[in-house]
């Protein structure tokens, strides 16, 4: 799959970012090992604490519906810079998604890619906790 596809599916689906306490919208494309495109975008609650990022919704829902194998996710957001996922979301998309490609996409519509790997270095993983089990 093209990633500037899957970025611009990110671009568009950020309308629907529910946002009303930050006003920073975000969208989120994330692509399935054989080609399937699940949407997501933060949506924001008046405790704020509760809001769920573009990335975990994308990723939520694609696991909802028995997804389990991903490539890449792509993102926008209100910043015209390249925007970075949130801590939470990258240990997230690492447990779900493995290391796939995250593709990030600016307001002119330039693309950059980087592994998941390269977001979280040291990453904390369900490796460790099978180790404990083992012994
Ligand atoms: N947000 C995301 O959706 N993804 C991120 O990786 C960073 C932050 C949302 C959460 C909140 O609704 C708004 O952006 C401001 O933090």
């Amino acid at each position: 799959m093209d990633y500037e596809f899957l970025a611009l599916k990110a671009a568009e689906v950020k309308q629907n970012a529910y946002a009303p306490y930050s006003n920073f919208h975000v969208g989120a494309a994330l692509l399935t090992e054989d080609g399937k495109i699940y949407t997501g975008v933060n949506v924001e609650t008046s405790s704020y604490g509760l809001t769920m990022c573009a990335e975990r919704t994308a990723a939520f829902k694609a696991i909802s519906e028995g997804e389990r194998k991903f490539t890449a996710l792509a993102l926008a957001s209100d910043d015209p810079e390249f925007c970075p996922p949130c801590g939470a979301c990258r240990q997230v998309l690492w447990d779900l998604c493995g290391d796939i490609d995250i593709v990030f996409i600016n307001h002119k519509n330039e693309i950059m890619v980087k592994k998941l790997s390269e977001l979280i270095p040291l990453a904390f993983g369900d490796e460790r906790l099978k180790k404990l089990e083992n012994k």
